[in-house]
């Protein structure tokens, strides 16, 4: 996977990559990633990129030609025209399932706009996908291409080792992942739960497969209704329903009790 960002801040987007797993895909040679600094095709001895958007308003907008000529010498390098990301907060909001999809294409062109945007014909001319990596407003498209580009190579075959690939990792069949728990056994009066110290390696997974319909049932319902279970998985999944709404009559009897956990994040 080679992956190729146009942006104008080369170096924050090197830097970011270099290290850990990433940085050992790349000198590994597993994956290869070049930042193309738009200011180099400037037209403009001041290396200008940016100019007032016609019709008025606040900010400056991201020139066409820069980026244009920037995407049109990097075609001409490669023999083709490689798919453009233009990460933007008005795009599709990246998941898993497009990391997945990306992870198969040998170039991925990644555009990181700024100011207020890019003029709208450059994006006509070269951009194939848009992509947020969430709803809100970041100052630049250099994080979130950071982020998908982290995730992304992850899936690249050879970048994680057996022992860092997860089968079970989260949103494997639309579960979150289980637990974990390392030593020692006892933390300020925490245990470790006893079934993993028992050896017995099908309870063990059993136990973690519970956990991870348990825990996907509070964190992220909305995930459930693809997960794949099998029929013993989907009584215990009704069994927790069951026991959550029983829970939550009980609590509205009790004057309506809030734990803690309901006043994170209201967002
Ligand atoms: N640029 C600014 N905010 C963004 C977001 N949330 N996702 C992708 N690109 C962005």
């Amino acid at each position: 996977m080679n992956y190729h960002i146009l942006t104008l801040f080369p170096q924050m987007v090197m830097d970011g990559l270099n290290t850990s797993i990433i940085g050992r895909a790349s000198e590994k040679g597993l994956i290869s990633i070049e930042a193309i600094d738009i200011r180099d095709y400037s037209e403009d001895k001041h290396r200008h990129v940016d100019d007032y958007p016609y019709g008025g308003g606040a900010g400056m907008v991201m020139q066409p030609m820069p980026i244009c000529r920037a995407y049109e010498d990097l075609c001409s390098r490669l023999g083709r025209r490689p798919r453009v990301i233009y990460t933007t907060p008005q795009g599709k909001v990246f998941n898993q399932n497009i990391a997945r999809e990306l992870s198969g294409e040998e170039d991925l062109v990644f555009l990181c706009g700024h100011y207020e945007g890019v003029d709208e014909r450059a994006l006509e001319l070269i951009a194939t996908d848009y992509l947020s990596i969430g709803d809100y407003v970041l100052t630049g498209g250099e994080l979130p291409a950071m982020v998908m580009i982290d995730c992304i190579s992850r899936l690249v075959p050879g970048v994680l080792t057996n022992q860092e690939s997860g089968e079970e990792e989260s949103f494997h069949d639309n579960l979150l992942e289980y637990p974990q728990y390392t030593r020692p056994e006892e933390f300020q009066g925490k245990k470790v739960p006893a079934v993993l110290l028992s050896g017995h390696h099908q309870k063990i997974r059993q136990w973690r497969r519970q956990e991870s319909i348990r825990r996907t049932l509070e964190r992220r319902p909305d995930l459930l209704e693809k997960a794949v279970l099998d029929k013993k998985e989907k009584q215990y999944l009704d069994q927790l329903i069951r026991e959550q709404k029983q829970q939550s009559e009980q609590n509205t009897d009790e004057g309506g009790f809030v734990s803690n956990e309901d006043y994170r994040c209201k967002g």
